[in-house]
């Protein structure tokens, strides 16, 4: 069955083929790295879920994991670069090895913000774990230990990633036909 949202859809960027192997890759690279640890994974909502998902099923460690909510706010002119907790933690993070799991690593606001927190939280360490890197975009000195597929700059949706919260479930990447943003 076709979905419907695909005619919305320019190109797909990366297929459900290729988000399969990289994950997998990233899963194993995880795995080895974190050998004999338990890891907390971390997953960035709403963005990660599937990619989470996936994730944690690709690496065969002992490890728990735990979600945060956030959100980056941009009024009429500039980004200001502040981010604001929507669901916070809910168990101490003191001395654990914490995988971040993002869905796109775009200016770097997001991550460069939840990495100070967590290591005020008390964390050991801070691993970051992007699906996507956009490097065009960065303001901030942050990079990701694990990228799953680096993009370039066009708005990108389809695997947990949204454009005003619909396309999420498309099992593929894929750019927006540029009509979408017109409505
Ligand atoms: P940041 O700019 O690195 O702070 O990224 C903030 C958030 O913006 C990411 O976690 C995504 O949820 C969202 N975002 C950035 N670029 C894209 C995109 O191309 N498609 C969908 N969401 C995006
Ligand atoms: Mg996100």
């Amino acid at each position: 069955m076709v979905h419907e949202m695909e005619k919305d859809i320019l190109k797909v960027l990366v297929t459900e083929e290729e988000l399969k192997a990289r994950v997998e890759a990233l899963g194993a690279e995880i795995a080895e790295r974190f050998q004999g640890k338990n890891p907390l994974f971390l997953g960035v909502l709403k963005g990660s879920f599937i990619f989470m998902a996936d994730l944690v099923r690709a690496c065969p460690l002992k490890s728990d994991l735990e979600f945060m909510a956030l959100s980056s706010y941009q009024n009429a002119t500039e980004f200001s670069g502040r981010v604001q907790i929507n669901y916070d933690l809910r168990q101490d993070i003191t001395g654990r090895d914490i995988i971040v799991v993002e869905d796109i690593l775009d200016s770097g606001n997001t991550l460069a913000f939840l990495k100070e927190y967590l290591l005020t939280k008390g964390a050991a360490s801070v691993t970051i774990a992007t699906l996507l890197d956009k490097p065009a975009r960065r303001a901030k000195a942050i990079t990701a230990e694990f990228v799953g597929i680096t993009v370039p700059d066009e708005f990108v949706v389809g695997y947990g990633l949204d454009y005003a919260q619909n396309y999420r479930n498309l099992p593929y990447i894929g750019v927006l036909k540029p009509e979408v943003y017109a409505k």
